[in-house]
């Protein structure tokens, strides 16, 4: 599978998020403490983007902290579906999730691996 190099991720402040493109796929990284996570920026839904337009800013919004059992989400901009970041998954069934690629730090940049489309 291909793998597509981010420059300076490390720029990238925790809580917000980045748009990039790969193998003609618009995948979104998420900041998020202190990980980054790379998904598909389609909801699953009827496939609004789940982080805007490029350079987009996760706004306070559309992350939940902690509290109690509810962790960390993504919601989608449109009909408000939950997904939480750290693995994509739906709140609301656990059968739906984001689409995730993988992703790891290389100094001060993240590689991600996307499968074309
Ligand atoms: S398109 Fe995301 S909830 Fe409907």
């Amino acid at each position: 599978m291909p793998e597509h190099v981010i420059k300076n991720i490390i720029d990238l402040p925790a809580g917000k998020c980045r748009v990039v493109h790969a193998c003609g796929t618009e995948v979104v990284i998420f900041s998020h403490n202190g990980a980054y996570r790379a998904y598909k920026n389609e909801c699953p839904h009827q496939g609004a983007p789940i982080c805007g337009a490029f350079e987009a800013r996760l706004e306070p919004q559309h992350i939940e902290p902690l509290r109690g059992r509810r962790p960390d989400i993504v919601r989608c901009p449109w009909h408000g579906w939950e997904f939480e970041i750290a693995d994509g998954v739906s709140l609301i069934d656990p059968a739906i999730r984001l689409r995730q690629y993988p992703a790891r730090e290389c100094g001060d940049d993240l590689i991600i691996t996307v499968e074309p489309d």
